[in-house]
């Protein structure tokens, strides 16, 4: 059997995405997590993760069912599902973590690949070795050499292999093993950050998967090994991870710790139960008095419920597109996840390439951070496209022109010293109004092509403007949620005439032309060109290979991410 994997990206905000991930027929949506099962010890049935928390894909370990002799035996003639009783995703590992804790384990890397095959893993591990943090650069080094190597010989493994990315804190070595393993794989794990989130260094963990992920395609996914503490699921995932595993879940209940979405508490410290998933109303209070098994029961309980309740909670902020509004809150529970969130700017003009350039969300600004969101980089370099006499101050964008403050970000802006609206004055003509937004979506000169005696209708609930006519020839509509232009056919043609190849344009297959005719969705994986300087939202021309203009669209995904995905659609067509 060759594994299959299938991803596609269905929403997205910043560099984080919702995903589709198809793993031998099975389906699963990402971001999401997968418990990990010590199969010596359950301490929530699988059945019940199945039928109360909904788990689609779990994580167990290869290495302690292949060194138990028991166990060995009726696995490999069961099979890990049914073993496990489980016909969802199973992901093992690989022994790996035993090596990182004890120095050394009694397998090689081909005897633990063979024994994932034959026991049936959806997605198996090689032998990675994690390096420590700042651990010598010669040891990492080393140490990387080696991982490299045997991911090489899982090159052609029975599963879809999850590549242990390695390399310490350095980033060289991240770069350079993210760009072999982002070559080979399809499912990329950044690996050895463990200690670094023990130890709350988040600012180092986000250089480490901004560095993977700007050194791998953007249609991997990306595996965060060993992260599984809701406080850090924003900021990882807001960088591009896809998937989590948690033992924490069980281990923190072990030492009766209890999980929040802001951080970890000692539950024998806890006035309060702050919390209403089904074990903290069932029990609130008397949770303490519970008998220590079954406190520890109950509290990996409450942990799965708070862990799937914070990933729920960032997929819908991705989806209603205010990531950023969760992120600057869910930073502030801790000053070195506050770092960490000052890290990620750093990599903004990375995400600002793959973020959208308009979104049905306000801009809420909520710090420092604000002033740096991806929307500053967009957004400033639109603005060189737009000359105006008038401008208007809107803080943290800087001078506007005030023919653009109706549509996004600027309409949907605020700020603690935000003026009422209708502080701005209303004297700018429609047809200024409409020029400037075409210049500032699609280029300089944009604007010439809406000529003097359009007729611009306004709606009558809003007061807005919606409809542009020429000749009683509708050649445009307004959308409601961003006042965005939507060009139809009249006005895509004058665009096509005047702005040369490739602006504008995405270029499609000529198998793809009858279906893009039929207003079908474009694939990603017929497009053979795009233009770059197109951002995720905007109105794009679809073109065949010799330029003939088909139809107009919205672009769905990022030109990096369109060049890069097999699957998926890439512009939606109008
Ligand atoms: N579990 C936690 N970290 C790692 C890692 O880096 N590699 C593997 N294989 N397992 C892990
Ligand atoms: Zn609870």
């Amino acid at each position: 059997m060759i594994p299959e994997l299938n991803f596609e990206i269905r929403e997205k905000d910043i560099g984080a995405r919702i995903g589709r991930l198809e793993i031998n027929c099975k389906r699963i949506e990402t971001p999401t997590i997968m418990p990990v099962i010590n199969p010596l010890k359950e301490i929530i049935s699988i059945e019940e993760l199945h039928k109360d928390f909904n788990v689609e894909i779990l994580m167990t370990n290869a290495y302690i069912l292949l060194k138990n002799e028991n166990l060995r035996e009726t696995v490999l003639k069961k099979g890990i599902h049914k073993f496990l009783g489980f016909d969802g995703v199973i992901a093992t590992d690989s022994g790996s973590f035993q090596l990182m804790q004890y120095g050394n384990v009694l397998t090689t890397n081909k005897e633990i690949i063979d024994f994932q095959e034959r026991i049936g893993s959806d997605i198996g591990s090689f032998l990675d070795i994690p390096s420590l943090p700042d651990t010598y650069k010669a040891r990492a080094e080393e140490q990387l050499e080696l991982t490299l190597k045997r991911a090489e010989e899982a090159k052609y493994a029975k599963f879809v292999v999850n590549a242990g990315i390695q390399g310490s804190t350095y980033l060289d070595l991240r770069k350079k093993a993210a760009r072999k393993i982002g070559k080979d794989f399809q499912l990329c794990a950044v690996g050895g950050i463990v200690g670094i989130m023990e130890d709350y260094r988040f600012s180092d963990l986000v250089d480490i998967i901004a560095t993977v992920k700007k050194n791998i395609p953007l249609d991997r996914v990306v595996h965060a090994f060993g992260l599984g503490h809701p406080v850090v699921f924003s900021l990882a995932i807001a960088l591009g991870c896809d998937l989590f595993d948690s033992a924490a879940y069980a281990l923190y209940a072990n030492e009766l710790r209890y999980m929040t979405e802001t951080g970890t508490k000692k539950l024998n410290e806890l006035k309060y139960i702050p919390c209403n998933c089904p074990v903290c109303s069932k029990y609130d209070l008397e949770l303490k008095e519970l008998e220590k098994n079954e406190l520890i029961k109950e509290l990996a309980r409450h942990n799965l419920y708070v862990t799937f309740e914070e990933l729920k909670r960032i997929k819908e902020a991705i989806y209603e597109g205010n990531l950023w509004n969760l992120l600057s809150i869910r930073m502030r529970s801790h000053p070195n996840l506050l770092s960490g969130l000052e890290r990620l700017l750093k990599y903004n003009k990375y995400l600002a390439e793959i973020d959208k350039i308009t979104n049905k969300s306000a801009f809420y600004y909520l710090g420092r951070e604000s002033k740096h969101r991806t929307e500053i980089i967009n957004v400033k370099r639109r603005l060189k496209r737009v000359s105006s006499n008038n401008l208007l101050n809107i803080p943290p964008f800087g001078f506007v022109p005030l023919e653009l403050t109706e549509i996004y970000p600027f309409i949907s802006t605020i700020t603690p010293e935000s003026k009422k609206r209708d502080d701005i004055p209303h004297s700018i003509p429609d047809i200024k109004k409409v020029r400037a937004m075409m210049e500032y979506q699609f280029g300089r000169g944009a604007g010439e092509l809406i000529s003097d005696n359009a007729i611009i209708k306004k709606s009558r609930k809003t007061g807005r403007m919606r409809w542009i006519y020429e000749d009683n020839e509708l050649i445009a509509s307004i959308r409601a949620s961003d006042n965005w232009i939507l060009p139809k056919e009249k006005l895509a043609k004058r665009l096509h005439k005047r702005f040369p190849y490739p602006m504008l344009r995405v270029v499609i297959d000529e198998e793809a032309v009858p279906f893009i005719m039929d207003g079908k969705s474009v694939f990603c994986k017929f497009v053979l060109d795009i233009d770059k300087n197109l951002r995720c939202m905007d109105e794009v021309l679809i073109v065949d290979v010799n330029d003939n203009l088909i139809r107009t669209g919205t672009l769905y995904l990022s030109p990096r991410e369109i060049v890069n995905f097999r699957y998926g659609v890439a512009v939606r067509v109008r």
